[in-house]
């Protein structure tokens, strides 16, 4: 058995002696302090499994020492010792954060049991961390998946600032895994344990972003019926993700640089400043740089969270990636949707190695799933493919259409033509989600003409 390491801080020896014989005798590693001070700086120096502290000492008062520990060495189990009939401070204690107590005289047996239960429970604890490191060690961002050389600058980017507390920004197109990547940094920092939350910046209106971020007081405007914190408080000790840093109101963005800088904040229609202990994390898909051209971003800020910015590259720009992701998801959604999908057929690898991805690793993952719900068979054939994926018009090679001179130039132009006809009503057909009349009018032409044209480039799904 792991040798369970236990502090005795009591003054008096008597007690000290009896707690030591009883679990001695029971193969436990026991250390004594006799005041506050001895207490506290073996805890800091050593690694004990358990403490068990009187509440009354000389000196320094046992819940001082209690709130010390528990600052130090968060996970650290105190069972605190009370004098009988005093349960007020007992229960002090337990506020504090004091694992249980019990009152002098105490009945050894009664102890025997509290400790049997902390050292069980640190028993699981341990065996946790020990499969959790096993998981981390056998790959440290198990869930990010790609081998390209592009990935690898991602990874050894990321394992920097898993080690360096500083603002990170993370920026790349949509569906390119940015909150992936700001959960993995979390998750492998020292701030693992503590809460990683998530604020979002689009579409929310000013005032209720404002809130959201900073929390407010009790009666700060209309509604507020209550106090509320802010995500940044919820976060403490923690890591705050705020996606789509580049459609923050310039207000807030002044009042999330003075977060930045001083580390503390007010909440809305409060005066008391609140201490804030979090990593930042900042998203966004839009280019930052433009932002600031056109004065919707603020320069200071830009400086303050581009400190070790993370660029996550298109697919299109990393398609070695494509199999590996392809072989990724089929895993993922048959554990998820109780299928036996083996792969993909050597004409659908083709077509989606030469489709463009404009929604990424999401998109590539959206198809999979349907294509595998879809799927009657094992291998993953090319019309359980979206249209658009399996249909993506190439452009004309200008100079091989236009380049034949035996062909009338009218003609030429024609195919041109048609090409870039059929591209733009696949684009609207799906940005209006396939719905002819609204497709119709972002074209601006009729839904009989629209009609016409999808039969004319067979645009109707099968
Ligand atoms: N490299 C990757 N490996 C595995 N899954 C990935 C990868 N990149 C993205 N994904 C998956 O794609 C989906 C989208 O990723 P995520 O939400 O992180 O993207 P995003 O960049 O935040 O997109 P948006 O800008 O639209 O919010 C998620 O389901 C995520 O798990
Ligand atoms: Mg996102």
């Amino acid at each position: 058995m792991y040798p369970y390491r236990l502090l005795i801080a009591d003054d008096e020896p008597g007690i000290r002696f009896v707690l030591r014989e009883t679990f001695s005798k029971e193969g436990y590693e026991i250390e004594e302090a006799e005041n506050v001070e001895d207490a506290i700086l073996k805890v800091k120096n050593s690694n004990f499994d358990l403490v068990i502290m009187d509440i009354k000492m000389p000196k320094v008062d046992g819940l001082e020492a209690l709130r010390d520990i528990r600052r130090m060495k968060p996970n650290l189990p105190v069972v605190m010792i009370t004098a009988h009939g005093n349960i007020n401070v007992a229960l002090e204690a337990i506020r504090e954060g004091a694992y249980d107590y019990f009152t002098k005289p105490f009945d050894v047996a009664e102890i025997r049991i509290v400790v049997k239960r902390v050292t069980e429970k640190m028993r699981l604890v341990k065996q946790i961390e020990q499969l959790e490191a096993q998981l981390l060690q056998e790959n440290p961002f198990d869930r990010i998946i790609g081998t390209s050389p592009r990935m690898q600058e991602v990874f050894s980017l990321i394992r920097k600032v898993i080690t360096n507390d500083v603002t990170v920004l993370i920026y790349g197109e949509s569906g390119t895994g940015k909150e992936l990547v700001a959960r993995a940094i979390h998750y492998h920092s020292f701030r693992a344990r503590e809460p990683f939350v998530t604020v979002s910046c689009v579409a929310i209106p000013e005032t209720l972003l404002e809130s959201e971020m900073f929390g407010h007081e009790k009666g700060a405007f209309t509604g507020a019926h209550q106090m509320k914190p802010g995500k940044f408080e919820l976060a403490q000790e923690g890591t705050l993700f705020l996606d789509e840093i580049g459609d923050m109101p310039l207000s807030l963005q002044a009042k999330l640089l003075r977060v930045i800088q001083e580390r503390e904040l007010e909440r809305v229609g409060g005066t008391k400043t609140i201490k804030v202990d979090i990593r930042l994390i900042a998203a966004s898909n839009k280019d930052l740089t433009e932002c600031l051209k056109n004065g919707t971003f603020r320069e200071d800020l830009y400086f303050r969270i581009n400190v070790l910015p993370i660029y996550l590259p298109p697919l299109r720009e990393r398609k070695d990636d494509i199999p590996i992701l392809i072989n990724h998801f089929i895993k993922y959604y048959n554990q998820k949707l109780g299928k036996y999908v083996t792969g993909v057929s050597e004409d659908t690898r083709k077509i989606m190695m030469e489709y463009s991805w404009p929604g990424n690793v999401r998109e590539l993952e959206n198809v999979i799933q349907r294509a595998i719900i879809l799927s009657p068979g094992e291998i993953l054939t090319p019309d359980l493919l979206p249209i658009n994926v399996y249909a993506e018009p190439a452009l004309p090679d200008i100079t091989t259409v236009t380049g034949d001179l035996s062909v009338p130039m009218l003609e030429r132009l024609q195919v041109i033509y048609d090409k870039l006809e059929e591209q733009m009503i696949r684009e609207a057909l799906k940005k209006a989600n396939y719905r002819r009349q609204e497709t119709a009018d972002i074209l601006g032409i009729s839904r009989k003409s629209l009609h016409n044209k999808m039969e004319k480039y067979k645009l109707f799904e099968s």
